[in-house]
């Protein structure tokens, strides 16, 4: 798919990953849609694209608020028309031992990103299969391959944009809307800024896998938004590994558990916390 001109809606786009998938989008001559809770900062964005000659609009919403989002779809689609392409990429969450993880928290971290996702495409699939056409871009982190231990309900929200993303390519089988699982290696987002002691918990063996920026991986989610894959794992070799994880399960895990973070005496604190 040609990015020129088309209406490119990006979930999260208020920061790292998003709002350079934003820029590169508008950059390609793509007409931006972007959406997350901070609208001041949303704007920020949009400013900035719009200074460059792109094109862009902002919509602020919780994308757990099912009823809130579909209010903004009825609106952008009364606005600019129907999105051909959805990128939901918003999503949050500390990494937590179980014991340390409230069951609100859990709760938290399925509306973003899985429900936050949800909601949206149910709001805007219907016009795309009207039209006959779309394209769903699911990002989604390693965690929805291969777990590790102090990150429980972090991964189970991840394993559920894999899920969702299986689920959703069978039913739109034969449709002409598309679905990709964009799955990223660690990146240098804030996102870490909101998961205190959260990079303490990184295993050994990701430290293998080259740290992407986010207009790296903004640059990849544009070429998967052009070539429609089903899937997209970067960098090249967190794929293998991914590959590998898939036939023979045991040497990768074994590999992941001898470098991740030990269960401790204090594994029930806070991380952060320094008492
Ligand atoms: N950073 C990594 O190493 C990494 C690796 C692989 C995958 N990922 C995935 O990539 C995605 C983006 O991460 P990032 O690194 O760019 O993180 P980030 O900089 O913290 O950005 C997260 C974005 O999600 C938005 N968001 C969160 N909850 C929302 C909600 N309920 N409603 C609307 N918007 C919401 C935030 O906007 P507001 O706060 O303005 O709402 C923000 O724009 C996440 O799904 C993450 O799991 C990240």
């Amino acid at each position: 798919m040609t990015i020129a001109g088309r209406l490119v809606l990006v979930t999260g786009a208020s920061s790292g990953i998003g709002a350079a998938t934003a820029r590169a989008v508008a950059r390609r001559g793509g007409r931006v849609l972007l959406l997350a809770r901070r609208q001041s900062v949303l704007e920020e964005v949009a400013n900035a694209i719009r200074s460059s000659g792109g094109e862009a609009r902002v919509y602020g919403v919780d994308l757990a608020d099912a009823s809130a989002v579909a209010d903004t779809v009825r609106s952008l689609e009364r606005d600019v028309g129907v999105p051909d392409v959805l990128v939901n990429n918003a999503g949050a969450g500390r990494w937590l031992w179980m014991e340390e993880t409230s069951p609100e928290e859990a709760v938290q971290m399925m509306a973003s990103p899985y429900f936050g996702a949800f909601n949206i495409t149910r709001a805007i699939l219907p016009a795309m299969l009207r039209r006959r056409s779309g394209h769903i871009v699911n990002i989604t982190s390693p965690a929805g391959f291969v777990v590790w231990p102090g990150a429980v309900a972090y991964s189970v929200a991840r394993w559920a944009m894999r899920g969702f993303s299986e689920a959703l390519r069978a039913e739109l089988r034969g449709t002409g809307v598309r679905v990709t699982l964009f799955t990223s290696g660690l990146v240098s987002s804030p996102y870490f800024a909101h998961n205190p002691g959260g990079e303490d918990r990184v295993p050994g063996i990701a430290r293998l896998f080259r740290t992407l920026t986010p207009d790296e991986v903004a640059a990849a989610i544009v070429r998967a938004v052009e070539r429609q894959p089903r899937e997209v794992i970067i960098p090249p070799l967190l794929k293998l590994t991914i590959r590998v994880h898939r036939v023979i399960p045991g040497p990768v895990e074994w590999a992941v558990l001898k470098t991740s973070a030990a269960r401790t005496a204090t594994a029930s604190r806070q991380p952060g916390s320094s008492t």
